[in-house]
């Protein structure tokens, strides 16, 4: 199987791609390094991947149309995994420009590329920021989305996209509303890794709206079988939409009271609510259990453990 992964340099990217090379599979990998966050940390990710021989890594911009039209031709790519993105929700109110080239120009550049291959499947990261602050949970496929942030409103206009593509040109594809991944290799912008980061560096950790955050943590481990069971499974409609994540709303005070136990806790300092965060994210999650069968999540301790293990052995603080 000759599968692509977009920003495979990156934390969801990364993870899958190593998955699948474990599997003997053909990985093509592309990013551009983005400087969003650490590159080291993303050179290093990619590094641990060209260890094996079935990879091969191409740097390219997605908003580069003509370079990704042509290193993608003639590739005999059977499945799309599209994770490549501005990703982060309160740096869209700082650098807007940047979500509408890498979500949504770049998306179209990918979509323009390949709907006239023979593709098995393209499965495209969405987001739980297209449902925005809403008060009806568990948070449902079918309910009315409402982004609040850029980042969210360039998520939807990509499943709307995607719904046009696969309809004019037949394709399968698959839109996933990530909500709150974490783990080994996650990002440095995001709340376990940051805290960890505080932690190690010894430097304050700044706990947004007072900590009243409730997130559907969803452990990188659970998403990636997730994603090896997705690409084997023939869905009902050529376009689906599935939430992922595991269905329990977590305060993400949790996740500092669990390492405080562990680790040197740092300085908190108290900050108001965020322009651009939601408050709460909680999933249902019964739509995509239905797709991959019954699937059981790992505990969110044992997982923030895992993370924990990961971050020291690799002595993270020293990179990102
Ligand atoms: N991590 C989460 O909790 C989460 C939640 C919801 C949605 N998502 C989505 O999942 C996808 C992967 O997220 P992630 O957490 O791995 O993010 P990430 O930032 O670690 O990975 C994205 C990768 O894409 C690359 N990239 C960015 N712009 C590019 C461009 N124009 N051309 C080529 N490469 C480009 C970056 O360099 C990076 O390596 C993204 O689409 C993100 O929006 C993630």
């Amino acid at each position: 199987m000759k599968i692509l992964i977009t920003g495979c340099a990156g934390f969801i990217g990364f993870n899958l791609a190593k998955a699948l090379l474990e599997k003997n599979n053909f990985v093509l990998g592309i990013d551009n390094y983005d400087n969003y966050y650490s590159i080291k940390l993303k050179k290093k990710r990619v590094s641990a991947l060209k260890k094996f021989k079935n990879f091969k890594f191409l740097k390219i911009d997605i908003t580069n149309e003509l370079l990704l039209k042509k290193s993608l031709a003639k590739k005999k790519i059977d499945i799309i995994f599209h994770f490549a993105a501005q990703a982060g929700v309160r740096y869209s109110l700082i650098n807007p420009q940047k979500y509408i080239k890498s979500n949504l120009i770049g998306f179209c550049n990918l979509v323009e590329s390949i709907k006239n291959i023979k593709l098995k499947k393209f499965i495209y990261a969405s987001s739980s920021s297209v449902y925005g602050e809403s008060r009806k949970f568990p948070l449902s496929e079918n309910q009315l989305i409402k982004p609040k942030n850029i980042y969210g409103i360039t998520k939807k206009f990509n499943e709307e996209l995607a719904e046009n593509y696969s309809n004019l040109y037949n394709i399968n594809m698959i839109g996933l509303r990530f909500f709150t991944i974490f783990g080994e290799w996650g990002r440095p912008d995001m709340f376990v890794t940051k805290f960890l980061t505080s932690s190690f560096k010894k430097k304050p950790f700044y706990l947004n709206n007072r900590g009243n955050h409730v997130r559907d943590f969803t452990y990188i481990k659970d998403l990636i079988q997730i994603l090896l069971k997705l690409q084997k499974v023939n869905l009902r409609k050529k376009h689906e939409i599935l939430n992922v994540c595991s269905g329990k709303p977590i305060n993400i005070t949790r996740t500092i009271k669990h390492y405080s136990k562990k680790i040197y806790k740092p300085k908190i300092i108290m900050r108001s609510l965020q322009k651009a965060d939601i408050i709460k994210t909680h999933g249902n999650n019964s739509k995509l259990k239905k797709s991959v069968g019954n699937f059981s999540f790992t505990k969110f301790e044992i997982a923030l453990d895992n993370t924990l293990t990961w971050y020291k052995k690799n002595k993270i603080e020293k990179i990102v």
